[in-house]
């Protein structure tokens, strides 16, 4: 009786272990068709005119995104710097190229703020702000690492975050990382081959 009951069991368990692996990969399979490698997804977030920016409102265009604060003493200034010039030698190969600066500093950083200070690089970037669970989401959908460090006795503070360029397409996808650490040449260059 006993030896009976495990001749059911055991084939019953090895073709639910099948079903399994094969909705997991079908399901991982899925999910990298549409969402290029799972980085990028949804966003709400506010613009320096205080409007609401979602994705679906950029649909259409490719998006360089980039993270970062304006308090940044080093790093985003001269990423956005190279952003702009990249912007300059791509010229009418760049229309469909709309950069965006979201920051990862919510506290200081106010819609007006992130906005001015995108648009003195290059009036072509669009600054974005949110709450800070708005941030948490979307840089917790690109894979964008950030950590506020301790503020030091006049209450300023630094923000260490990664640095990467995120090239998405106009359907929202992931497309590539671009090197945000080259020259605006290099940096044009490597946007421009993702743009066919
Ligand atoms: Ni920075």
């Amino acid at each position: 009786m006993k030896s009976l009951s495990r001749a059911v069991w055991i084939p019953a368990l090895i073709v639910a272990v099948l079903v399994l692996a094969g909705g997991a990969w079908w399901s991982m399979a899925g999910s990298t068709k549409s969402g290029g490698l799972g980085i990028g997804g949804p966003f709400s977030l506010t613009s320096g005119a205080g409007r609401t920016v979602t994705d679906r409102d950029l649909r259409g265009k490719f998006l360089l995104v980039y993270f970062g604060y304006t308090f940044c003493p080093d790093v985003c200034p001269t990423t956005l710097t190279q952003v702009a010039g990249a912007l300059d030698r791509l010229g009418k190969r760049g229309d469909r190229v709309q950069p965006v600066f979201i920051t990862v500093d919510p506290q200081r950083d106010t819609p007006q703020v992130v906005a001015d200070y995108a648009a003195a690089f290059s009036p072509r970037i669009l600054g974005l702000t949110g709450t800070p669970e708005q941030i948490a989401a979307v840089t917790r959908a690109y894979r964008v690492y950030y950590a506020a460090g301790k503020p030091d006795g006049s209450g300023s503070y630094s923000v260490d975050h990664s640095s990467i360029l995120y090239l998405m397409g106009p359907d929202g996808d992931f497309i590539a990382p671009i090197r945000a650490d080259a020259p605006a040449e290099q940096m044009a260059t490597d946007i421009a081959k993702h743009l066919e």
